[in-house]
């Protein structure tokens, strides 16, 4: 592979009590983004955290906050969590009737903009907005909650993507996101995933610092 590979801890499976040790840990361990599950009880069936946390969060890291929307109606929302202190902001392509005007004001406010995909939708669908995107983020899991299985044909969704990028020529990246872990991480970044989000196999491990030191080894062979 070519680019940077980054290792995006999710905090949505830290212990909240005790948020910015578990945060200070990833850092140390070599986590280069930090990744916030939001969650409106409607667009996914769970209730997270939202604008006060990514304040407080944005005060404590060094690490750019990935903000990753799961909210019906994110325009509504996402230049706020950009003011919060979120340096990159994804929305989800099925609760967005107005993809194009809500990635804009993304960039506008200053972050990187994302698309997001459930696993039932397709990449080919992205096509036409594919140039407006920094990243696009692709759920190997049903949005809502850490801890599930990956979706293997994931696999060969992050492939195709990847061939629409390099034949555009477009710099777009490629996140995933959901049941990443030590056996998957190589094949999701041979696919041509390059921003890889973790949850439970960081903050569900004994030693989240060495958590992430090790999904970081495990990727060195595509670096
Ligand atoms: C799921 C979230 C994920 C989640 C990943 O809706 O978007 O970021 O925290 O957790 P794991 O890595 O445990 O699947
Ligand atoms: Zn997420």
């Amino acid at each position: 592979m070519n680019g940077t590979i980054d290792i995006a801890p999710s905090i949505l499976s830290a212990d909240f009590s005790r948020l910015g040790e578990e945060i200070a840990a990833v850092e140390r361990g070599g986590a280069t983004i930090l990744h916030v599950d939001v969650m409106d009880g409607h667009f996914v069936p769970n209730i997270t955290i939202g604008l006060p946390v990514v304040k407080s969060i944005a005060r404590v890291t060094r690490l750019p906050i990935d903000a990753h929307l799961m909210i019906s109606e994110p325009g509504r929302y996402a230049e706020q969590f950009v003011k919060a202190g979120a340096q990159m902001v994804s929305i989800h392509v099925e609760a967005d009737n107005h993809l194009h005007r809500t990635l804009m004001s993304i960039k506008g406010a200053g972050a990187q903009a994302g698309i997001v995909v459930n696993p039932a939708t397709s990449v080919e669908s992205l096509v036409d907005a594919l140039p407006f995107a920094d990243y696009v983020l692709v759920m190997s899991v049903n949005p809502g909650f850490g801890g599930q299985k990956f979706i293997s044909p994931s696999l060969d969704k992050l492939r195709r993507l990847k061939r629409m990028i390099e034949e555009r020529q477009l710099r777009t990246r490629i996140e995933i996101d959901g049941g990443i872990d030590l056996d998957n991480i190589a094949s999701v970044v041979a696919a041509g995933a390059e921003i890889i989000v973790a949850g439970s196999a960081i903050f569900g491990a004994p030693d989240p610092e060495a958590a992430v030191k090790g999904l970081r080894e495990a990727t060195v062979q595509w670096v």
